[in-house]
């Protein structure tokens, strides 16, 4: 178990923001996990457990224990002519996992390739990308409970998932469960998703296999996504939202063009970049934060800003967008103070 004092977690949030915490604690087994969970020292602290920081937006210094799991290691579980089991670390870097899937022609998880972060996130926060999820191929999720100190193996019905949502991240259950690995299903004869948006275009002409369905949907996300490493950013910063469809109707006979993704009879979801599109932010600016140009979903760190600035600039779009068509954006991005 490593343990420092007033460390500095710039390198563990995609935004780049210089911000520091009391403790940071990384655990390199479940042993360490078990025993950090008796501490009482850790358990009368605020704690907060993260990954790669790409989904989090810390507001100011954090007062209490910030602890990531550095439990790594790809572990086959079990396999058959056509599926294979893998157990995987928490804190596998995603794509290199997503890599060594299709290195391996095991399919599922391409389209979720270049999504930056850790394993253990992609299973808390269901990651998703060009029609495929996370939860589509994960089997089991390990965890220790934060109340009782125990290990618990939720199965995929138990994680609760749906669009960028899982039993881990719902109110009652927030912060409660660290996960320590995921268990993933993967397919030896995969199907190729590829009817979103533009991967089509970009394998016209050229054979379909895992290797080249990763490649298309890297250099889209090029393309569209600034490189937190040059651009702090966490990606997008809204999630899509879901609308009545009376409320769908009445915005599409203002504004045809709407985008729509069927839910079921009742829902349809549509794009929040293109109403923050719309309300014609791209490129606006607060302190140091920025609507970036190329995908209005993302805000990005311009220049020094500060989490209060970036908060504040998703403040005025979120008022913007519901200014103009009554829909209220919720936040992809965790806000931690
Ligand atoms: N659009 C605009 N203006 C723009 C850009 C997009 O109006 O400048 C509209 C267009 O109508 C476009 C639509 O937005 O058709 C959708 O854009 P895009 O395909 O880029 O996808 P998204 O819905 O904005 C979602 C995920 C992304 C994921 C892509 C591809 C969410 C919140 N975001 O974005 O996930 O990569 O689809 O599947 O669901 C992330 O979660 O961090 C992330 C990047």
């Amino acid at each position: 178990m490593r343990i420092y004092e007033n460390y500095s977690l710039l390198k563990h949030n995609t935004f780049n923001l210089d911000i520091k915490t009391r403790w940071f604690v990384e655990y390199e087994s479940e042993g360490d996990l078990q025993k950090l969970l008796k501490d009482e020292y850790f358990l009368s602290q605020p704690s907060c457990h993260i990954g790669r920081g790409s989904n989090l937006l810390f507001l100011s210094d954090f007062y209490g224990v910030i602890i990531h799991s550095a439990i790594k290691g790809i572990e086959v579980l079990n396999e058959d002519e056509t599926h294979i089991r893998l157990k995987i670390g928490a804190a596998e870097i995603w794509d290199s996992f997503v890599e060594y899937c299709v290195e391996n022609r095991w399919g599922g998880v391409e389209n979720l390739s270049f999504i930056p972060g850790e394993v253990g996130s992609s299973a808390y926060q269901n990651i998703g990308a060009y029609g495929v999820e996370a939860s589509d191929c994960i089997s089991e999720v390990h965890t220790y409970s934060l109340k009782t100190g125990e290990k618990r193996i939720f199965s995929n019905e138990e994680c609760n998932y749906s669009y960028r949502h899982s039993f881990f991240k719902m109110q009652e259950n927030k912060g409660l469960y660290y996960i320590t690995h995921v268990v993933y299903q993967l397919s030896k004869q995969p199907e190729f998703k590829l009817n979103y948006g533009d991967i089509k275009s970009y394998l016209e002409g050229k054979e379909i296999n895992l290797q080249t369905v990763r490649k298309a949907i890297i250099s889209i996300r090029e393309s569209k996504l600034p490189n937190p490493e040059i651009l702090g950013n966490a990606g997008s910063f809204f999630i899509n939202p879901y609308l009545c469809i009376v409320h769908y109707e009445s915005l599409k006979k203002q504004y045809p063009n709407i985008p729509y993704y069927p839910v079921n009879e009742k829902v349809v979801k549509t794009s929040a970049a293109w109403l923050i599109d719309r309300c014609g932010l791209k490129g606006k600016t607060l302190g140091g934060a920025a609507v970036h140009e190329k995908q209005p979903l993302v805000i990005v760190n311009k220049k020094n800003a500060t989490g209060k600035d970036i908060a504040l600039l998703a403040e005025e779009i979120r008022k913007a967008v519901y200014e103009k068509f009554k829909i209220e954006l919720q936040s992809e991005v965790i806000y931690i103070q």
